[in-house]
């Protein structure tokens, strides 16, 4: 199979990774890519959000699967554009990636569908965000409407920051604050049939102890020691399956991966959000413990055929990724450094290093690009191992400036998440 990956992440270099090593994928294309990926699929140029140009390249490679890692393609079009062509696409239309386009139109979808979730408002002008701000009292919780990379939502005890940020957007979600630890499930559909990956947890602010402002994501690790059994088929009863059933049923069915974010709270889970694409940095722990090959989890939802998939496989053990990200990410972040020390952290025991805001330098090497740089991410027969090697291989990495969490994982390790 000749498969072709839209994007230029580290998830998108995870995704690579697993289709590097999946013996059904004779050929990997990347666009754009970025110098990880590019070891290891042949990369092209292409602007994502040109869904015909996404089209046209697919077309002229001649693939048999195009995989769309991020959501500004989704959102664009890009799936749709693809499928015109006949060409296989995994990845969900624009009118269903709507689901995470517009945090409105999915808490419509969950009422429609009954699907546990905060309580809400939508609000527009400045009165009405004062009023459902009153309604709930602190913490505030204010989400940006549309897409905002994860940093449209603001979490505060203070009101007059609560409303700054209300008033800075258009449309806003102001909800119900709900406690309890987080949880990201991606759930594989094709728009009937729906298999669960297994749950990861990620670490959403910026600082240690799960202070400072939100990013797109600062670490992760898989599986969750501390979860109850049955989390997963409990969130695809209660959650997946009712919203792919609603969303077929308005003739707009969602085909690709939802991508489920929960507070597991007093009251049972509660869905904070829905993503219309793996989620970045969870897919990269994740899929370090997929044992089916990934190309006939993704072909098969992309065609229409999960119903048929053999249940999924998995290693033991466990899978940890660390971010590291550039000096003042998540504000504007630091770029143009020279990044060291890639092969002596790969040199690690089960660790390995993915991509994400890198650039080749001109006379070789690798340069910073963006906020987050790298996901360095291990693997272990236990979360203490994986953890381990994944700091160890973050020691190695040299970055000027560069920051990252140093407590991924640490609370699940020494058994303080309780629900
Ligand atoms: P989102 O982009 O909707 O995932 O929000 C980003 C982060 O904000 C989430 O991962 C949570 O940590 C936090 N958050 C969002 N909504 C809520 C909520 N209703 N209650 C508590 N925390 C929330
Ligand atoms: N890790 C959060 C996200 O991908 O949205």
């Amino acid at each position: 199979m000749k498969v072709l990956v839209i994007g230029s992440g580290a998830r998108e270099h995870a995704l690579c990774r697993s289709l590097s090593l999946d013996p059904s994928v004779d050929s990997l294309y990347c666009a754009p890519g970025n110098p990880g990926i590019a070891e290891i699929a042949e990369q092209r140029q292409v602007d994502v959000t040109d869904a015909a140009a996404v089209a046209d390249l697919a077309a002229r490679l001649g693939v048999d699967l195009v995989v769309v890692g991020p959501e500004a393609p989704l959102v664009a079009g890009c799936a749709d554009a693809v499928r015109a062509r006949g060409i296989a696409c995994f990845g969900p239309s624009a009118e269903a990636a709507r689901l995470e386009g517009s945090k409105a139109f999915a808490k419509e979808v969950m009422a429609a569908a009954g699907v546990p979730t905060a309580r809400s408002y939508v609000c527009t002008t400045p009165e009405e965000a004062a009023a459902a701000l009153d309604a709930f009292g602190p913490p505030y919780v204010v989400k940006d409407d549309g897409l905002a990379a994860g940093k449209g939502v603001v979490v505060t005890d203070d009101v007059e920051v609560a409303r700054a940020h209300a008033a800075s957007c258009e449309r806003v979600v102001i909800e119900e604050f709900l406690d309890g630890p987080e949880v990201s499930l991606f759930a594989v559909t094709d728009g009937t049939a729906s298999v669960a990956l297994q749950p990861a947890q990620d670490f959403k602010r910026v600082g240690d102890g799960d202070t400072g402002p939100n990013t797109g994501g600062m670490g992760a690790y898989s599986p969750l020691p501390w979860a109850p059994d049955g989390l997963a088929d409990d969130i695809m009863a209660t959650v997946v399956k009712p919203t792919v059933d609603e969303m077929r049923r308005r003739g707009t069915p969602f085909a690709g991966v939802l991508y489920v974010g929960l507070a597991l709270t007093s009251r049972g889970p509660r869905v904070i959000e829905f993503n219309c694409r793996f989620g970045d940095p969870e897919t990269q722990v994740v899929l370090a413990r997929l044992i089916t090959p990934l190309s006939s989890i993704l072909h098969a939802s992309a065609t229409g055929r999960l119903a048929d998939l053999e249940p999924l496989r998995w290693r033991d053990g466990a899978a940890v990724t660390v971010v590291v990200a550039a000096e003042n990410y998540p504000g504007t972040p630091r770029t143009g450094d020279p990044v060291e020390g890639l092969a002596d952290a790969a040199d690690v025991p089960d660790a390995f290093v993915l991509h994400a805001g890198t650039r080749r330098a001109e006379g070789g090497g690798v340069l910073s690009s963006g906020g987050r740089v790298l996901s360095v991410t291990a693997t272990g027969d236990t979360l203490a191992a994986a953890r381990d090697r994944a700091y160890e291989a973050v020691g190695r990495i040299r970055l000027t400036g560069a920051q990252h969490r140093t407590d991924i994982a640490a609370r699940a390790l020494k058994g303080e998440i309780t629900l």
